[in-house]
């Protein structure tokens, strides 16, 4: 089988979707014939977890995923070479990143992009369906707890996994950042997850961790 995700000259990269074509002017290189694109641990969160140890994100490549936070699709671009065969729901509501993320959509089938308030799940619900297996979350705002709980929710299926980017500056300046991760995993088990994992992101992306929860 081909890996989708490929750790290879230190460097991660993921197998093109749609070869010949780049993202965000990312290198491309050919392995055993098989063309990958570079996935920049400094320009990708999920990147940077790998890259930091974590474990839990090892999609099989049918799955239908919802992304909270898709702003203009550099790791949404990834996440759809990785679920090739599945369906990634790219929910942003900022107009400038939305443009890029629909230029980037017309020429991948499998992204669906959605210009939408992830702390409204209600209003984008009709594009989903049916549940999930993930749910992943980058929105840098005071409340992503919750909203990332919301979300879980309303969509995460049996034994889903949920991976919140939390940017603990965002939440609190002046507490240290590893006392809002604790306060973040408590409100998460509050809202009946179960945290799986903690990974720092540092120094990728300072005062970042990814927090993976499971659902019940
Ligand atoms: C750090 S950027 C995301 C980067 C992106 N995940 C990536 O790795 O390529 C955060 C994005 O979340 C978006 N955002 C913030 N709050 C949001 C909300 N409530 N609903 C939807 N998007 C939101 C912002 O507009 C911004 O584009």
């Amino acid at each position: 089988m081909i890996p989708p995700v490929l750790h290879q000259g230190g460097r991660w990269h993921t197998l093109n979707l749609v070869p010949g074509q780049r993202v965000y002017r990312e290198r491309l290189r050919r392995v055993q014939g098989q063309e990958y694109r570079e996935w920049s641990v400094r320009r990708s969160k999920l990147a940077a977890y790998l890259e930091r140890g974590g474990r839990q994100f090892h999609p099989r490549g049918d799955e239908r995923i919802l992304y909270l936070g898709a702003a203009s699709g550099t790791t949404v671009s990834h996440v759809s070479d990785i679920v090739a065969r599945g369906r990634v729901y790219a929910v942003e509501f900022s107009p400038r990143p939305f443009r890029d993320l629909l230029h980037m959509a017309s020429q991948r089938p499998n992204v669906v992009p959605i210009l939408s308030d992830a702390s409204a799940p209600d209003a984008f619900a009709p594009y989903l369906l049916h549940r999930v297996p993930i749910v992943y979350q980058d929105i840098a705002q005071r409340n992503q707890a919750q909203i990332f709980g919301a979300n879980a929710k309303r969509f995460l299926g049996q034994k889903g996994l949920g991976f919140l980017a939390v940017k603990a500056r965002s939440i609190n300046v002046a507490r240290a950042p590893r006392e809002t991760y604790e306060l973040v995993r408590r409100d998460l088990k509050a809202q009946g997850l179960e945290v799986r994992e903690t990974i720092e992101l540092d120094p990728f992306e300072r005062d970042h961790a990814m927090i993976v929860a499971q659902a019940a």
